[in-house]
């Protein structure tokens, strides 16, 4: 491919020549409302089969028709079923697409072999004026490379889709930022197969019943699965950075970035936090609010990309209303299996306000806990590691807690339709922990090596970093109690890649944890 792409101003002329090329069979990159598509004439296979080269999008990925008003639904749908008549009263033209039963005149290739088509009616009014103008109504993706996020701006289309098409209509920034609302009216009940703009609340009211939320939503789906919407099946938005999701508090999650500053992290963050984190962010929108977290997140994910980031933490939005649109979004950017660090939450359970921290005084003295409320660590460890007595004590103490937040953790990720939870530290082998552990897996190193790379990684000397390794449990006694053993001796993407095998097989055999 390797056509000369024009960007052109969504005025006047830009239109004539983006319904010029339409009804040539052309594709058109245009603004929508929500975020940038790739327009081509619906009645024109020929056409619509370009889409899918430009993007290089699977064929089985059906793409959704976009109309002005009801008008011109005649012959593109067989039947407007009531529900659909509801909605496109209530939210119509906006960011909605309604799955209604096909009509003869869309082109086969749309619908990759579905009986039914989605149809949107865009508000945006360059959008409108090209449907207009063209008399065509036009499917439209969006406008990225299959698997990156979808552009809000016409910059963004012009990095993916250089070369691949013929104009790129600008019409500034998006005002949603996230596609359309994905709701089916063709079952027995009503489905959302993809959040938007327009929630479920909004959705349930128009309609006046319940409507169901298809599982895939709230999850990723395992490779291969079989979905009512195809979307839903890809990988979606994923940037090049291994993506980390976190769920808590600001204060919880600038603990975590502490803990792993070793990996140089960078995050995706609330805005106005950034500052207060000291590491590369990239902010997308306001805490708890959904429409600035929308409209941001799909360039931040590409500025992440920009910036090279390779280890990510991400703040997680809230699940409901709004968010639900960028959760969605945000679980198909991050890694798969959810882990928890058992260093970090020994470090958690005795921030300040811990009700730990006077029993710890209590056993230890009062002295452990400085004036503005925090824990001396290296006091404490000095005192309770001085005797077995000491160790018994704290250990006593503080595993109860630790082990409430491992199961606490453990049962969100299983009732969010996580596969596998992995927990992450040697520190608890031989604890009440391990208990809750399926399998062990034990990651392995010469000696010597290790003690490099701690040094390395954390800026100590050699002789501090092998201290700390020979307090930790033996190797040799490591390996005796694993069910698996994961050698680190090549490079890190050796070993990340036979990890993700273990993990799949793990996965195949039913293992939960
Ligand atoms: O906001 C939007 O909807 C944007 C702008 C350009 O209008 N378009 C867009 O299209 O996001 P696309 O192709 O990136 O996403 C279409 C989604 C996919 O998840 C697809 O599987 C689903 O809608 N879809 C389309 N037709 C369907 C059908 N007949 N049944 C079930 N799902 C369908
Ligand atoms: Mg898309």
């Amino acid at each position: 491919m390797n056509i000369k792409t024009e960007v052109r101003p969504a005025d006047a002329e830009g239109i004539a020549r983006a319904a010029e090329l339409l009804r040539r069979g052309e594709l058109v990159a245009l603004p929508t409302e929500t975020v940038y598509g790739i327009a081509a004439d619906a009645r024109n296979g020929e056409a619509v089969s370009k889409i899918f080269v430009a993007k290089g999008r699977p064929q089985d990925n059906p793409l959704i028709v976009h109309v002005t008003g009801p008008e011109m639904l005649h012959g593109l749908v067989s039947e407007v079923p009531e529900r659909a008549q509801l909605l496109m009263a209530a939210f119509c033209p906006g960011p909605l697409t309604i799955i209604m039963p096909r009509g003869p005149e869309v082109a086969a290739e749309c619908c990759a072999g579905l009986d039914t088509v989605g149809i949107r009616m865009p508000s945006h009014p360059v959008a409108r004026a090209v449907i207009e103008a063209s008399g065509c109504a036009f499917a439209a993706p969006s406008a990225n490379l299959s698997g990156k996020p979808s552009p809000t701006n016409a910059q963004d289309v012009f990095t993916d889709m250089d070369g691949r098409l013929p104009l790129i209509l600008d019409g500034g920034e998006c005002d949603w930022g996230v596609e359309s609302t994905v709701v089916s009216v063709v079952g027995e009940k009503p489905t959302l197969f993809r959040p938007g703009h327009i929630t479920l609340e909004d959705l349930e009211r128009a309609l006046g019943e319940e409507v169901e939320v298809s599982k895939a939503i709230l999850e990723k789906l395992p490779e291969g699965a079989v979905v009512r919407s195809p979307g839903m099946k890809y990988k979606h938005y994923a940037p090049k950075a291994d993506v980390t999701l976190l769920d808590g508090t600001f204060e919880q999650f600038k603990a975590y970035v502490d803990a792993h500053a070793a990996e140089r992290p960078s995050c995706l963050c609330f805005t106005g936090e950034a500052e207060k984190l000291g590491v590369p962010c990239v902010e997308y929108g306001r805490e708890g609010d959904g429409a600035d977290q929308a409209r941001h997140i799909f360039r931040s994910l590409r500025a992440l990309d920009e910036q090279g980031d390779a280890v990510v933490y991400a703040r997680c939005p809230q699940k409901d209303g709004l968010s639900m649109a960028v959760y969605n979004r945000l679980i198909r950017a991050a890694r798969d299996i959810p882990l928890a660090d058992a260093d970090q939450l020994s470090r958690e359970i005795l921030l300040p306000g811990s009700p730990l921290l006077p029993q710890l005084a209590e056993r230890f003295g009062a002295d452990i806990i400085r004036a503005d409320g925090t824990l001396d660590r290296r006091l404490l460890a000095d005192r309770a590691f001085a005797t077995p007595e000491g160790k018994a004590a704290l250990d006593a103490l503080t595993h109860p807690e630790i082990v409430r937040r491992i199961r606490a953790a453990k049962q969100a990720a299983h009732r969010a339709g996580a596969k596998l939870f992995v927990l992450d530290g040697a520190v608890i082998v031989g604890t009440a922990a391990e208990a809750e552990c399926d399998k062990l897996c034990v990651v392995t190193a010469p000696f010597e090596v290790s003690v490099e790379r701690i040094a390395a990684r954390d800026g100590i000397s050699p002789e501090m970093a092998a201290r700390r390794l020979n307090a930790q449990m033996p190797e040799a006694a490591l390996t005796a109690r694993a069910d698996y053993i994961l050698p680190n001796t090549s490079t890190r993407e050796a070993l990340a890649k036979a990890a993700n095998e273990l993990c799949d097989t793990l996965i195949g055999e039913g293992c939960r944890t």
